[in-house]
């Protein structure tokens, strides 16, 4: 196989080098008619991988997921330039629900689980593009696979913890049966157990073939599970490459590893510090 990890492009990582499964370009996405929040992000996720994207607060992740995932309209936003294909067929146009039955499911941010309905009832929310009978088994499946979910079956879930709360997002986007799922920052407000637990279910889903778009702030964790990583700032990819790559790079490790930082507060001020370091030294 031929070594692409000199070109840096996803699918080097793991030596897999699947062929994409998802495939993002030059994406612009505008906000109430005016403001421009993506500015040409292209990105690719490769079959059977787990691509990180990082990014700072505002820098348009969430954005990325809701172009994707057809939920752009509820918050007044338009795609305006670009495409994205999952599996070769175009994304943009499509209704949320079409989406979901091509394969595609988004936890969404802050887990966004229905506080007031049981766990069982959330997770069967989940499978509501689904008509097939295998329904039940899969219910019982993700209780195999969250025991605590399967205590809790029958509690509210906006009792349940942070953690479990997080659980339940992830079982019910698996409901839907993706081949790709897309993370917004999963281990967002979680305990370090917690958040070595949310990554060792994404490494296992990634194990039975479902590829991960994951977008998240902590770096560090994002990185040790994928295979390649993005990073975006105000709307623009500005930084990619092998996720090992990425961890050994000065200024994500300044920046979003807080690793020998001196305050800066965002990525591209790292680097034009850098930068300007370099010229008058
Ligand atoms: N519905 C909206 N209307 C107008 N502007 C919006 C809307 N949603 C988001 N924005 C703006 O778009 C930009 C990108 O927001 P987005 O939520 O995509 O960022 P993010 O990278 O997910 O940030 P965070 O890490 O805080 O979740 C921000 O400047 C935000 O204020
Ligand atoms: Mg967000």
């Amino acid at each position: 196989m031929p070594d692409r990890s000199a070109v840096g492009c996803p699918g080097d990582g793991s030596g897999k080098g699947g062929r994409p499964v998802l495939e993002i370009n030059n994406l612009e996405v505008v906000y109430n008619r005016a403001v421009l929040v993506l500015r040409g992000v292209s990105l690719t996720v490769p079959d059977g991988e787990v691509i990180a994207l990082l990014g700072a607060n505002g820098a348009g992740k969430t954005t990325l997921l809701r172009a994707l995932t057809g939920l752009l309209d509820i918050h007044d936003g338009e795609v305006t330039k670009g495409r994205a294909t999952f599996e070769g067929e175009d994304l943009f146009g499509e209704e949320p629900d079409a989406i979901i039955r091509k394969g595609i499911a988004q936890v969404m941010e802050r887990r966004r689980i229905l506080a007031d309905l049981t766990v069982e009832e959330n997770l069967l929310a989940g499978a509501y593009t689904r008509r097939d009978p295998e329904v039940r088994d899969d219910l019982e499946a993700q209780y195999a696979r969250f025991p605590v979910l399967g205590d809790r079956r029958r509690s509210v879930a906006g009792y349940l913890s942070g953690g479990e709360q997080q659980m339940l997002a992830v079982a019910r986007a698996l409901m839907s049966r993706p081949r790709l799922l897309l993370l917004d920052e999963p281990t967002l407000g979680l305990a370090p157990m917690l958040v070595d637990e949310v990554a060792r279910v994404i490494q296992e889903l990634n194990q039975q073939g479902i590829s991960v778009l994951l977008v998240e702030q902590n770096a560090a964790t994002a990185l040790a599970i994928s295979s390649y990583g993005y990073v975006m700032e105000t709307g623009k990819i500005v930084h990619d490459g092998p996720s090992e790559k990425l961890m050994e790079d000065e200024d994500v490790r300044e920046f979003y590893l807080g690793l020998g930082g001196e305050g800066r507060r965002n990525y591209r001020e790292v680097k034009h510090y850098r930068r300007r370091k370099r010229w008058l030294s």
